[in-house]
């Protein structure tokens, strides 16, 4: 019995996987808002280094992992790949569930696969300084993590409820060295504009994200980074499920569902795309993305061009979408509450290779504290829906009597969202689904711009 599989350092993948290689149908490209044209990559240079922009529109199937990226990964890679088998035993289910612990790494999450990356870029390119947003927290401690391993400065906006639920994660950025404050703030013209109106506005990742693009713009030797939605985050994160082929096949299996939560969609990505490259090449295999009913952006959103942030500074991008002036609400799975979804997730479920479920935020809890109590680590909320969705399923499994393999990115620990369990246990968690008139009034806007073919 291998209740964990590890990988070798000498057997971490040197090569991250580029899914554009393989679509079936090409991504429609990003659109300037003001000719309706695609972009060109100059377009993008004064927000992000050109090396990551080549990354960022490249179809090459492989691009190799730089020494320097591989140094930093091995800190905490390759990540162990868990059999559940207390989960499996408590569901009585004839289920094999596995899951990638990407919690073991110094921020606790996925994130710092595509902060170390992204931060290596910018040193080469010389970037001296990096503006971004976060959610949860996650990612704004994972870059400010990789920031100080390759010498740069960081400014974090932090989605306001989440900067009041999370201390401990404003905490953490400090201690790697880099400064958060929370969004909307006054220091910038798209953050001032909500601050004003109201001090304790609650934020959106849409608002933070206009904030570090204007800072990005409008500062010296700075560009933006995100950690997730766009291309070369996913591409980082293809390492995941990279891994997680080689450790399956160690123990001779193969699995017939790959399930992770989807926020902007980076560790989904992560787990998944490997796998649909097998899935496009004639493998059998169900992927499902899940995320929650108070912002169901796959389940419910329309396919359409919209704007990655609030204040309309991104291009166009072509993704489900439930309305960039969406202010969602005060769930705790913070990463979950972004408006759009990846392109390249999006067009997936287009195309039929991906599925998508959405739960609620009392059924995720629920499913997180089953996890902790059989297999005992913490997951972040985030990570609670991905778990939601594969007991459903092992539970489906018990019905039919089948013997199905389950494989799940463990995408972060929830020891600093201890707060929100807290408040889980203490009954005062509430239950947030967001209505079709909602969304419909959301996405009406969107009607004056091209649909993506
Ligand atoms: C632990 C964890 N899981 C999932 C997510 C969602 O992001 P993504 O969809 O990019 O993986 C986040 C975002 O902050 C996160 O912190």
């Amino acid at each position: 019995m291998n209740r964990k599989t590890i990988l070798s350092e000498q057997d971490m993948p040197r090569a991250w996987y580029n899914i554009q290689a393989d679509l079936p149908n090409p991504l429609p490209p990003p659109l300037n808002p003001a000719t309706g044209e695609p972009i060109t990559p100059d377009m993008l240079s004064p927000i992000l280094p050109m090396n990551l922009i080549e990354q960022e529109v490249s179809t090459e199937r492989w691009i190799d992992i730089p020494d320097q990226v591989i140094e930093r990964l091995l800190m905490w890679r390759p990540t162990p790949l868990y059999r559940a088998y207390a989960l499996e035993k408590f569901l009585g289910t004839p289920a094999h569930i596995y899951f990638k612990n990407e919690g073991v790494s110094p921020p606790g999450s996925h994130k710092p696969n595509t902060a170390i990356a992204q931060a290596y870029y910018n040193k080469v390119f010389g970037t001296k300084r990096l503006a971004t947003e976060t959610g949860a927290g996650q990612w704004g401690s994972a870059l400010a993590f990789a920031c100080n391993q390759f010498g740069l400065e960081l400014k974090v906006y932090m989605v306001r409820v989440s900067f009041n639920q999370k201390p401990y994660r404003r905490i953490m950025m400090e201690t790697w060295g880099g400064k958060c404050v929370p969004s909307p703030s006054p220091d910038t013209n798209a953050g001032r504009k909500y601050f004003e109106q109201n001090a304790e506005h609650p934020g959106s990742l849409g608002i933070a994200i206009s904030e570090a693009i204007e800072d990005a713009v409008t500062s010296k030797d700075t560009k933006y980074s995100l950690g997730s939605v766009l291309n070369h985050v996913m591409l980082h994160q293809t390492i995941i499920g990279l891994e997680a082929q080689k450790q399956l096949a160690m123990v001779g299996e193969y699995p017939d569902m790959v399930i992770g939560c989807a926020g902007g969609g980076s560790n989904f990505a992560g787990i998944s795309f490997p796998f649909i490259r097998d899935k496009i090449h004639g493998k059998e295999i169900k992927i499902i993305a899940s995320e929650p009913t108070s912002c169901p952006t796959l389940t419910k959103g329309p396919y359409v061009y919209d704007f990655g942030d609030t204040a309309q500074t991104t291009p166009l991008l072509p993704m489900y979408s439930i309305g960039h002036d969406f202010v969602p609400a005060p769930i705790h799975a913070g990463g979950l509450r972004y408006h759009g979804m990846a392109p390249l997730v999006s067009r997936l479920l287009v195309d039929g290779l991906i599925e998508a479920r959405a739960y609620s935020q009392l059924e995720t809890f629920a499913a997180g504290l089953m996890f902790a109590r059989t297999e005992g680590f913490i997951p972040a909320p985030e990570t609670n829906h991905a778990i939601a969705c594969v007991i459903e399923e092992a539970r489906k499994a018990k019905e039919e009597g089948k013997e199905k393999v389950i494989l799940m990115n463990w995408s972060g620990h929830g020891v600093i969202d201890l707060s929100s369990y807290d408040a889980y246990l203490s009954g005062k968690l509430e239950d947030y689904a967001l209505q079709d008139e909602e969304i419909a009034k959301l996405v009406k806007d969107l009607e004056k711009y091209p649909k993506p073919r």
